[in-house]
């Protein structure tokens, strides 16, 4: 069902400075006017203020700035209503409700130029964006930075990640806003590409809470063709400058009229839940104009890969260090024994998934210049088309076919972007040609064209590009270091996910992740779209696999299973060894039985940085799935089940047992069965960082 409507008034008096708009329901409003020739806004929720008046302007190059000396030339406000479906996520229809307020501003420099304001107010926040339309004085032009202010009404705790050109790949830092220092939350050398502007730029999406309890989120939805934005603390006056990122010599986006930038999005409620459950960052998205998709389908999928993280396996086929793609004779190389993409592994990994019902199979290390893709900042590096000589890609493609399992692609360009951009079309034929549906993609290093950044705005247009090609070849996308995502998944649904944030992989060889990390990432980078976290792990301590390693995953393992609940994917992966699956195949069993794709989202309980309590129904049948997670903290929950559909459900519970622990018993768990009620209030004990794995079927 899809429907809507469209009201439009137009002010024309040029009067009238200060204009208010309220949400439809009531609960917010904005409020703009100039202030001596500059744009201002401001946004109060349930009347107390969440962004105090703040100004709004963009610097050009080469041109007079956007900044002041404006008149209102015209007003105009809307309303829009619609319920629309997305082809997969976290619920089956979604409402897009705003109440639109469009300011048209001219300015005399000397010759008259033209810029609007668009507020789109929502029942959970506010977005906003710049329009240049098309007009005499202005055409081609530079934008040297943009200056959107968010000036908060305190000093807010921060949920923050160091503002990085090429990486969001660090832990949080919860402090004080007056407290940041990127500086210091950079402290990591597990990170391939740093680039930092500064102590006080942070990332987006920004977590942040008030001492009255309101919860701010900030974001941008609709990141195309202009580079990703970074907030600088202004701490003396509590207040946000927006910051992009620049390109190879310093400026920031190349456009010409008409051209609207991207929405900078402010999600705000007094509940935490609210904030994961909203679809504001995606309904500022545009719908898709994919006639056909068809083809584009939620999936679970295993891989050959955490043995090439944990070591037990290689990427590379021979050990060599001066691989040149065109003059190797790649027969002649030795084998090192530890290939992980080989036919007979492959094999093995196909028969896995077709046994319990994997869609997928993700094989890396498939293709030739591993032995020396990294580091050297070279642009030749990988082909994409010529497998290692001990994988048969074609007996593969078809023994997997028979099987009814898709191999995944792996697309690692080493940030070597010109040599892909060249060779992807050959690539996607020859996914084509051997049935593979979907491609993961990686930009692992510094970027070529050298001096670009993973942010910046010729990257971000390739990463559009890919999704766009992908899509002629029927192909979807998980994009690996690539930019954070912005709600375009709405537009592109063929991107179904991204890295884009410190993944479960760090634990295998680094400090790794906090407790509390999987508590705050719903309220950071997901808010902008599905995350490839790559859940699943059961062998939790890596002296497994290296007895004098010190690693470890930081959770238990009833905690791993709640996270395929918890963090939405459509594209979902059972990280482990498959012989580690065996090992528990009780607990296993959850992840075979975990759907990707959800027809209702219930966010239970949440608090950023402590716990996290999602239920969600499956989309293909009436079975419900609750997640529940905790930090380094040991809980007890009550958990209503009132969100329940039918009245009496059969339930299984994985749960921590009472001596579970992330340090000392990680590995130990419960699994009960047991028939339930919707009316009744479910007691819930989760470990340190712990966490439970409910599926509840409904009994007639
Ligand atoms: C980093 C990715 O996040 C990881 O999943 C992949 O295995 C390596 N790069 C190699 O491409
Ligand atoms: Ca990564």
């Amino acid at each position: 069902m899809r429907y809507y409507f469209l009201l439009l008034f137009t002010i024309n008096i040029l009067t009238l400075n200060a204009q208010q708009i309220f949400s439809p329901d009531k609960k917010f409003d904005l409020n703009f006017k100039l202030v001596d020739g500059k744009p201002v806004y401001s946004l109060n929720f349930n009347k107390q203020a969440i962004i105090k008046e703040s100004t709004l302007g963009i610097d050009l190059t080469d041109q007079p700035d956007f900044i002041d000396g404006f008149t209102i030339e015209k007003i105009d406000t809307s309303t829009f209503f619609e319920n629309w479906n997305p082809f997969w996520g976290e619920q089956s229809v979604i409402t897009n409700n705003y109440r639109e307020l469009k300011v048209t501003l001219s300015q005399q420099v000397p010759d008259k130029r033209i810029l609007i304001i668009t507020f789109r107010l929502f029942n959970d926040g506010l977005g906003f964006r710049y329009e240049f339309p098309q007009q005499n004085n202005l055409n081609y032009f530079v934008v040297k930075e943009e200056h959107s202010t968010f000036a908060l009404s305190g000093d807010h705790k921060t949920f923050w990640i160091p503002g990085d050109y090429d990486s969001q790949e660090y832990t949080y830092t919860t402090s004080l806003l007056s407290e940041v220092d990127a500086t210091k939350g950079a402290n990591f050398d597990d990170i391939v590409t740093k680039n930092l502007p500064g102590a006080s730029y942070i990332q987006t999406p920004l977590m942040l809470k008030t001492n009255d309890g309101i919860y701010i989120n900030i974001h941008e939805a609709s990141l195309l063709n202009y580079p990703a934005m970074y907030v600088r603390v202004d701490k003396n006056n509590f207040s946000l400058q927006s910051h992009l990122c620049p390109d190879a010599v310093g400026n920031k986006a190349y456009l010409q009229t008409p051209f609207t930038t991207p929405w900078r999005s402010i999600v705000v409620s007094d509940k935490a839940e609210n904030i994961l459950e909203s679809k504001l960052i995606l309904n500022l998205n545009e719908p898709t104009k994919f006639k056909d998709v068809s083809w584009i389908k939620p999936q679970k999928y295993i891989g050959i890969w955490w043995g090439m993280h944990v070591g037990t396996m290689s990427w590379n086929y021979g050990d060599l260090n001066n691989v040149n793609l065109k003059t190797i004779d790649w027969s002649k190389v030795k084998p090192n024994g530890m290939h992980g993409a080989t036919t007979e592994n492959t094999k093995r990994y196909i028969d896995f998934a077709a046994k319990y019902g994997f869609n997928s199979v993700l094989v890396e290390g498939w293709n030739v210049g591993w032995e020396d893709w990294f580091g050297k900042w070279k642009e030749e590096v990988f082909d994409f088309l010529t497998p290692y000589p001990d994988f048969d890609i074609e007996y593969l493609s078809n023994y997997a076919k028979e099987k009814n399992v898709k191999l995944i692609m792996h697309h690692e360009t080493s940030a070597s972007v010109t040599n892909y951009e060249r060779r992807m079309d050959d690539a996607f034929k020859l996914m084509n040609k051997y049935g593979y549906e979907s491609v993961k993609t990686g930009y692992v290093g510094p970027i070529i064209p050298r001096g670009e950044h993973h942010d910046s705005q010729w990257m971000i247009n390739h990463f559009t590009r890919v999704v766009e090609k992908a899509e002629k070849y029927n192909i979807c996308v998980d994009s690996h270091e690539s930019v954070r995502l912005t709600g375009l998944h709405r537009t592109y649904p063929n991107w179904m996910a991204a890295e884009a944030a410190r993944g479960n992989e760090f634990n295998a060889w680094s400090n790794g992740n906090p407790p509390e990390h999987e508590t705050i990432l719903p309220f950071t980078r997901f808010m902008g779209g599905p995350m490839d976290y790559t859940p699943g792990i059961f062998q939790i301590k890596m002296d497994y696999y290296k007895p004098e390693s010190k690693y470890q995953v930081h959770t238990t393992i009833a905690k791993q299973l709640a996270l395929y609940v918890v963090l939405y994917s459509p594209l979902q992966m059972a990280a482990d060894l498959i012989e580690n699956y065996e090992r528990f195949p009780d607990a296993f069993q959850f992840i075979v039985d975990v759907p990707v794709d959800w027809s209702e989202t219930k966010v239970l309980q949440a608090e950023p940085g402590d716990y996290i309590i999602i239920a969600r129904k499956d989309k293909n049948s009436d079975n419900w799935f609750v997640g529940a997670i905790t930090d380094e903290q040991a809980r007890d929950f009550d958990v209503k089940l009132d969100f329940l559909s039918a009245d009496k459900y059969e339930m299984t519970i994985y749960k921590d047992a009472p001596d579970s622990d992330w340090e000392k018993n990680p590995m130990k768990y419960e699994i009960e069965k047991k028939i339930v009620k919707k009316s009744e209030v479910l007691k819930l004990k989760l470990a340190r960082s712990g966490g439970c794995a409910i599926m509840l079927k409904p009994l007639k």
